[in-house]
């Protein structure tokens, strides 16, 4: 516990040890349910990358598990809406289209066969779990509404444990997933695209999160804020402007990037790939 990335290991951020992962056997763009969606995948092309995400990620010594993709399912890769994980727990989600509901059970199962306990089966509101819910610290859980997740499910997800949530209002229809414009890199620090958020949640972050790095509209619209950061890697996709590079260099972040064009096509990229648990 003496060498500082240890010591920085006190962030949510920092404690991932296993996540876990859908390799995309099945996955293509089929509908149109967020504002990215279109084009064609090159599925081999799309493997390569999520393998790419994969090793960078064990590079970093976390465990990588996977789950098998169902066919007709295109969008189950994006497992981090499986549900939110907390202390070994999960809270799982209601998926806002019925394009995804099919993914619900399968995730049911995969929680429960894995020793996760599962809560949170049955209700009404929408809540898309990773994808909209990411803890800075273990105590501080941010959490967007507005295209996905309803605000009042937070209520329900409190269930998770002692933490507290700050709500985050999310205004533009592109950024339709919280981690589509905002990261946590540690304790102190996100990387967000402040136009994305109301007045109030720009400020909240700011003090809340004081070493907050704000990416310019070109870096937004690469999905840079889709970055999931172990210990002081930044693991984003390609875009990350020098400036960015810089004001994370400060902090003692390396950023890793990986390609992950195919998977832009269907509005996700390196967070909505990987669930931590
Ligand atoms: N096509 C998927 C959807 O619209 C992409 C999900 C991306 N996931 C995320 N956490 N941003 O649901």
């Amino acid at each position: 516990m003496s060498d500082s990335s240890e010591m920085a290991g006190k962030s949510a951020a920092h404690l991932i040890k296993r996540v876990l992962m859908v390799p995309p056997k099945h996955f293509t763009v089929e509908y149109t349910i967020n504002p990215w969606m279109g084009g064609v995948v090159d599925q081999k092309k799309a493997f390569a990358q999520w393998e790419g995400l994969k090793n960078a990620i064990e590079k970093e010594g976390v465990q990588v598990l996977t789950m098998d993709q169902t066919k007709g399912l295109p969008d189950q890769v994006f497992v981090c809406n499986s549900g939110l994980v907390y202390n070994n727990k999960v809270y799982l989600s209601r998926f806002r289209h019925k394009e995804r509901s099919g993914e619900q059970p399968l995730y049911l199962e995969w929680f429960k066969k894995n020793g996760i306990e599962t809560i949170g089966e049955g209700y009404e509101e929408v809540f898309e779990g990773g994808g909209d819910a990411v803890f800075s610290d273990p105590k501080t859980l941010w959490a967007g509404y507005g295209e996905r997740s309803s605000k009042n499910v937070y209520e329900k997800v409190q269930k998770l444990g002692t933490f507290e949530t700050v709500l985050c209002d999310m205004i533009l229809p592109n950024f339709y997933h919280l981690d589509t414009c905002f990261a946590p890199v540690d304790e102190n620090t996100a990387i967000y695209y402040p136009p994305a958020f109301s007045d109030r949640t720009n400020q909240e972050i700011l003090k809340r999160l004081p070493n907050s790095i704000a990416v310019s509209e070109k870096e937004a619209n690469a999905f840079v804020c889709n970055a999931i950061t172990i210990r002081n890697t930044v693991i984003s996709p390609i875009g990350v402007e020098e400036k960015t590079k810089k004001s994370l260099e400060k902090l003692g972040k390396s950023v890793t990037e990986v390609d992950m064009s195919e998977f832009m096509k269907s509005g996700g990229a390196c967070q909505c790939l990987v669930l931590r648990l």
